[in-house]
């Protein structure tokens, strides 16, 4: 059976570039679900992932598909949780422990090793709030890839770029040993 993985994607602009990573993981040979926040469906399509990971994505704590819950399901057996795009609003749910969606609901229900790959403004990234969120997911054992600094889509450059996913992958590889 092929390593289970799991990608999260929260509501950036930068959820673009996570079909480039799931493609990659994909290629790789992994088997990967994809896990849509209501808001990245604003900026990616389902059928995206649904053909790239020959699976549709889950976008709802309720579905058909997982009888005991995606969020218990999908962390059975799950080598790796990577959330790419990680927003700030993802990055406060998962520190505080909100399970008030999906992504932060199997978040809190993983035990495997979580990866974030943060992608906000500058200021966001820079905000005290947000630095407290890190700091505090990262007592908690997670583990970070990036953000890079560069071209933002606020048309500003500067840190809170997400990583590319090569080098996201390139994090994730102690993880898929
Ligand atoms: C055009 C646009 C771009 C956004 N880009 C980001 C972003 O890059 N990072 C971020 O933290 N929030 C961004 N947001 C705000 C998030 O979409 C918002 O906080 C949302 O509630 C996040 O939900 P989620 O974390 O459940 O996906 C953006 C909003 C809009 C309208």
């Amino acid at each position: 059976m092929n390593d289970r993985v799991v990608v999260g994607i929260s509501g950036g602009i930068a959820a673009f570039k996570s079909a480039a990573l799931v493609s990659r993981l994909a290629q790789r040979g992994l088997d990967v679900t994809v896990v849509l926040t209501e808001a990245a469906q604003q900026f990616v399509g389902g059928a995206t992932f649904a053909a790239l990971c020959n699976r549709a994505p889950v976008t709802s704590a309720f579905d058909s598909r997982y009888p005991l819950g995606p969020h218990i399901e999908l962390a059975t057996d799950c080598k790796l949780l990577i959330i790419a795009p990680a927003t700030a609003h993802m990055l406060a749910s998962c520190a505080l422990g909100t399970a008030d969606c999906i992504l932060s609901t199997l978040y809190l229900n993983m035990d495997c090793p979580v990866i974030f790959a943060p992608a906000m403004s500058t200021p966001m990234w820079e905000k005290p709030a947000v630095i407290r969120n890190v700091d505090q997911l990262k007592s908690d054992g997670a583990h970070f890839v990036g953000p890079d600094s560069g071209w933002l889509s606020c048309r500003r450059t500067g840190a809170g770029r997400m990583s590319e996913p090569d080098d996201i992958i390139t994090a994730c590889e102690p993880f898929l040993q």
